[in-house]
């Protein structure tokens, strides 16, 4: 069996998430859009069922596969629905509903559910993504909270840059919100980890972490705790020595000016891990640091094992407790939500539950 696995640790999971809570002093809904960042949607929410307050995703399609795999707690969808049909599902499955826009209010105008729909309204505070203009809040609260077709109202707005501990932009963000619904009464929700951990001045009743319950920090180096819950891993299977002139791997990117012992390990970009990495970005052998020579290629990839008392079966890890996902994502030029969603091909395995 090949050896690439990417291991989940649930405990570790659920660590974050309380720690994200604890920090925020709200209630949270766990983000686990995107099959959780690619760590197993059904399985995170499973592990945190009972545990978090409620689950965010991002389309119904995510909400259907959590509510069939047996989680009642809340969902809310992100984006809200994308066309009227999507209505009845929603109902039926007794979602939370984001309406961010005039479309969407439509939409609902033309429905009538079975009970009435909780509605959390967003507002566009200075992202210009998604979001009404904050100046509507009282209007549209007014008309959602007259609707007898409409639940329990939220009013959220989402932060562009949080995660700059220098750059007052959250600050100016959180005041047009405060400005737009203080004389509203009716819950908040401002803050993604990064405000969490970064803004407590801006914390609401409802905090929205998604990437720090999978333990990569919004803000490397600060220290917050977190957990990583994913470590990346294969396993060398073959060692060469390289004379001096021996390229590596496609493009010879790594020519060899000694003598070299190198490894070579059953994971590629088709796993995930990024083709952009340079030579030099760390890895672990058996727990010893070490480092990639020559290009990622798609199935495999060639680590360095001079003077490291290492060989063939050696188990290399390219992220997770020694190796932090954040340095491999700052090596290929990325971010770690983006390394963490493309994991692919390689055996999940869950412990901690
Ligand atoms: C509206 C909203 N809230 C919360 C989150 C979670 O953000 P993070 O993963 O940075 O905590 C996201 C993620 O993109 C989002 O779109």
């Amino acid at each position: 069996m090949r050896p690439a696995r990417a291991l989940i640790d649930l405990a570790a999971l659920r660590h974050n998430y309380l720690l994200a809570r604890e920090r925020h002093r709200g209630r949270a809904l766990a983000v686990v859009k995107a099959n959780a960042y690619g760590h197993g949607a059904l399985a995170c929410a499973r592990a945190l069922a009972g545990v978090a307050d409620g689950f965010a995703v991002a389309c119904l399609e995510e909400a259907e596969s959590l509510r069939e795999g047996g989680i009642d707690a809340p969902i809310l969808l992100l984006e809200g629905v994308f066309e009227p049909a999507e209505l009845a599902r929603v109902d039926a499955l007794g979602l939370w509903l984001v309406v961010h826009h005039a479309s969407q209010l439509e939409m609902l105008s033309g429905f009538t559910p079975s009970r009435p729909l909780d509605v959390w309204l967003k507002f566009n505070t200075g992202m210009n993504r998604a979001g009404f203009a904050p100046s509507r809040a009282r209007e549209l609260y007014a008309s959602l909270a007259g609707d007898a077709r409409i639940g329990a109202l939220v009013m959220m707005t989402h932060l562009a840059r949080a995660d700059e501990p220098d750059c007052d932009a959250s600050i100016a963000q959180w005041r047009r919100f405060h400005d737009a619904v203080e004389q509203i009464p009716a819950p908040c929700s401002i803050c993604n980890s990064a405000g969490i951990l970064g803004w407590p001045q801006i914390h609401a009743d409802w905090a929205r972490p998604g990437i720090m319950l999978y333990g990569a920090d919004p803000m490397p180096g600060e220290g917050h705790g977190l957990r990583p819950v994913m470590t990346l891993e294969s396993r060398i299977i073959a060692v060469r020595d390289l004379h001096p002139g021996d390229a590596v791997g496609y493009g010879a990117r790594f020519v060899a000016d000694a003598p070299r012992r190198i490894g070579l390990v059953a994971i590629g970009y088709a796993d995930g891990y990024p083709r952009a990495v340079p030579d030099g970005t760390p890895v672990a052998v058996d727990g010893r640091p070490s480092r990639i020579l020559g290009r990622v290629s798609m199935d495999m990839l060639t680590v360095d094992l001079q003077g490291l008392d290492v060989g063939q079966g050696s188990t290399v890890e390219l992220w997770g407790g020694q190796v932090a996902v954040n340095r491999i994502a700052e090596a290929a030029g990325t971010i770690a939500y983006e390394l963490l969603c493309n994991v692919k091909r390689v055996r999940f395995e869950y412990s901690g539950d």
